[in-house]
């Protein structure tokens, strides 16, 4: 099954893993890198003195586990107080290291701007490829005209954080790619299934990124009362809450139910400009007993619609050989049925 990605990144299927910070996924890369897709490791850390090396860390841990291509992301948010200087020095690494600098070939930026990443990396790592969130027409408007090479349109059915435009992965794919044929795409959001994979690339996306889908698998490092929550969930067991960088999308449990309606994006930038780091890190901290403790009840977990898809844990080489093998199934059968 090729596409513009597939040939151009060198992997064998158009799927990825999506970013899952402030959770690790550096295990579910080397999974999803191996198994053909392209695995993407998350900006798993807030700040602290070690938040730089410990990214460096995940970097090494993937080119030692696997020969395949594979990505990060960086999230360029205002409270994200690591990102320049990751920014700057992910192309330094990538020179030191030949065999980083071959397999690294995706830059997702997310939460703040694509600009200073795009042109940091335009200069210094222009064999990676930079792509950027974008969640509503307006705001891809914005990635395109920094110079991105390419855009992960994410809907607002995806799970973790959102926008505040409420556009839908199926509104928003089809309109970035009528708009910008010529830009690599990324359909994200409400992805779990070999359909979902075939109507994404049926839209025009060059590959489709699954978060949920991936956090129930065996290969993930995710706590496994976390994954055991997925397969019973339905799709109706989501809610979107005001999360660090804005609204996001949690499975309902106690954490989610107490903490709130969404916030308006006034409200929000009020409240970012007020907090302390230690109030903001006091938040994380719902984060990080889901992954130390598996704290499910008090922890707060990021969870997408595409839950109401997921019933069962399984190993990231099935999810994607299966996959794919139904999504070309799927398109043999549309294409018998022309005349
Ligand atoms: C646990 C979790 C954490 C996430 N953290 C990030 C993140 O750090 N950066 C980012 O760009 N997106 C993040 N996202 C959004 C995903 O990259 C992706 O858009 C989403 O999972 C897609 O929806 P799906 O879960 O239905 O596949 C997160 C999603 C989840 C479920």
């Amino acid at each position: 099954m090729k596409t513009r990605i597939t040939e151009k990144f060198g992997i064998k299927y158009p799927i990825m893993s999506a970013p899952m910070g402030p959770f690790y996924t550096t295990k579910l890369a080397v999974a999803t890198s191996e198994a053909g897709g392209l695995g993407v490791i998350s900006h798993a850390t807030l700040r602290g003195k070690n938040s730089v090396e410990d990214f460096k860390a995940q970097l090494d841990y993937v080119v030692e586990h696997t020969d395949k291509p594979f990505g990060f992301n960086v999230r360029t948010a205002r409270v994200q107080t690591d990102h320049k200087i990751l920014v700057r020095k992910i192309p330094e690494w990538r020179d030191k290291n030949p065999k980083l600098k071959e397999q690294l070939i995706y830059g997702l930026t997310s939460a703040g701007g694509p600009r200073k990443a795009a042109a940091m990396w335009k200069k210094k790592a222009p064999d990676m490829y930079h792509f950027h969130v974008g969640p509503a027409l307006w705001l891809v408007d914005k990635i395109v005209e920094s110079g991105c090479d390419g855009i992960v349109a994410t809907g607002i059915e995806g799970g973790g954080h959102q926008s505040y435009e409420n556009i839908s992965t199926l509104v928003l794919t089809q309109q970035v790619a009528q708009k910008y044929p010529e830009k690599l795409l990324v359909s994200c959001g409400g992805y779990a299934s070999p359909e979902g994979v075939a109507a994404g690339l049926a839209m025009g996306a060059d590959a489709v990124a699954m978060g949920t889908r991936f956090i129930a698998s065996s290969d993930s490092e995710f706590h496994q009362n976390y994954k055991d929550l997925i397969p019973p969930a339905s799709a109706r067991d989501t809610i979107l809450t005001t999360g660090g960088f804005g609204p996001i999308r949690l499975l309902k449990n106690q954490y989610a139910l107490e903490h709130g309606e969404v916030v308006s994006k006034t409200e929000k930038i009020a409240q970012e400009q007020a907090f302390t780091m230690d109030e903001y890190l006091e938040d994380l901290h719902h984060y990080e007993i889901v992954y130390t403790e598996g704290d499910v009840k008090n922890g707060a977990i990021p969870v997408g619609q595409s839950a109401g898809l997921i019933d069962d844990i399984r190993d990231v080489d099935d999810i994607i050989s299966s996959f794919t093998k139904k999504t070309e199934k799927i398109f043999k059968d549309i294409c018998s049925r022309l005349s």
